[in-house]
């Protein structure tokens, strides 16, 4: 038996912790529970079960391209927003062709690039923990394929403005994709970092990349979508999926909470966590943590070598945090009284 010998290298996947008993604040999921509009329609959905699903999500995709108003052939709905990732992957870059990604950012980016054969070049972040979109630019060669904007970005929670973004895209040469990751792009409440779906008629090499996992609260039923510029990309994305990877309870499920009345009170409730967000951040900085401004529903806490301790000390208090090792944590905004216990935790842990 002969396995690839990258496998033996390939940087593992670690997702949050679960501890009985304990507060998960390591997984960016959302803490409530869908609507009951929402699981009715999953009820119904499960009842055709004994079903393949509809393989183009033909539904869903002509209600996100009425939505955004766009054309349905620049909509594409995937198993998670993480399998577009790496279907973009597959359709731009042959074997040693070169993905570009910002460092720290989304832990899948690397693994996808590996596993599809591609070369990662990875841009440190500034200082500040943002992208550095000039540094990026200065790394295109003959060779890149692909270019991950994660805005904000996972898991420092900081994104980059309109000016600096279309500064970056216009440096970037027309035969290079740009996948805008937009993934948290429900809880940016900075009026200065862009909507990626209004830069699309300028640059018909962007991609956008949204998920129902965050924001609408489905990340166990996987449903994202992409929104390319060019349809030939949306096309792309078709070919390279996997037979049936959206399923149609998914599918039931991301159309339920599209309807107007479910929206509205998803979105509400993507406001109060965004206001969390600020005030968990202001708490943390009257602690004394250093903590960049996020547009995300986590904070990041940049505390370097202390971070594997620092998050077992959360733990110990049962809170679980997402650590980094020798980097950061991340910890995801809960409920009030979650994130409460969460600060309340932070200020033990805190000097
Ligand atoms: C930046 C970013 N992109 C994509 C994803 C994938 O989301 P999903 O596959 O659940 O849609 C995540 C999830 O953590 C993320 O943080």
């Amino acid at each position: 038996m002969t396995l690839r010998p990258m496998l033996a290298t390939l940087p593992a996947y670690v997702p949050g912790r679960t501890v009985p008993g304990a507060i998960k604040l390591a997984s960016n999921e959302t803490p409530y529970p869908p609507l009951p509009s929402v699981l009715a329609r999953i009820a119904e959905a499960a009842a055709d079960a004994n079903r393949y699903p509809d393989n183009a999500s033909v539904e869903l995709t002509e209600a996100l391209a009425a939505k955004y108003g766009v054309d349905v052939e620049q909509v594409r709905v995937g198993c998670g927003s993480v399998s577009l990732c790496t279907q973009l992957v597959q359709s731009v870059a042959d074997a040693d062709e070169e993905v570009i990604y910002a460092w720290r950012s989304f832990e899948a980016y690397p693994i996808i690039a590996a596993v599809s054969g591609a070369s990662s070049i990875q841009v440190p972040l500034t200082g500040g923990h943002v992208h550095d979109l000039p540094s990026m630019a200065e790394r295109i060669t003959g060779k890149t394929r692909l270019i991950f904007v994660c805005n904000p970005n996972n898991p420092t929670g900081t994104a980059v403005g309109r000016d600096e973004l279309v500064r970056f895209l216009r440096a970037v040469p027309a035969d290079v994709v740009v996948a805008l990751d937009e993934a948290y792009r429900e809880f940016v409440t900075d009026p200065d970092v862009p909507d990626g779906l209004t830069l699309l008629a300028e640059f018909p090499n962007l991609v956008v990349l949204r998920t129902f996992s965050k924001a609408y609260g489905l990340a166990g039923l996987r449903v994202g979508y992409a929104i390319a510029a060019d349809p030939a990309v949306a096309a792309a994305l078709r070919q390279t999926q996997v037979p049936f990877a959206v399923t149609s309870i998914a599918q039931a499920a991301a159309l339920a909470s599209l309807e107007p009345a479910a929206e509205k009170e998803l979105l509400e409730r993507v406001a109060a966590i965004a206001a969390e967000r600020d005030r968990v951040l202001a708490g943390l900085r009257q602690l004394g943590y250093d903590v960049p401004p996020s547009q995300a529903n986590f904070v990041w806490l940049p505390l370097g070598d202390a971070t594997v301790d620092w998050a077992a000390g959360c733990e110990q208090r049962k809170v679980i945090v997402r650590p980094f090792a020798g980097a950061g944590a991340r910890v995801t905004i809960g409920t009030p009284e979650e994130n409460d216990r969460f600060l309340a935790a932070a200020g033990e842990l805190a000097g």
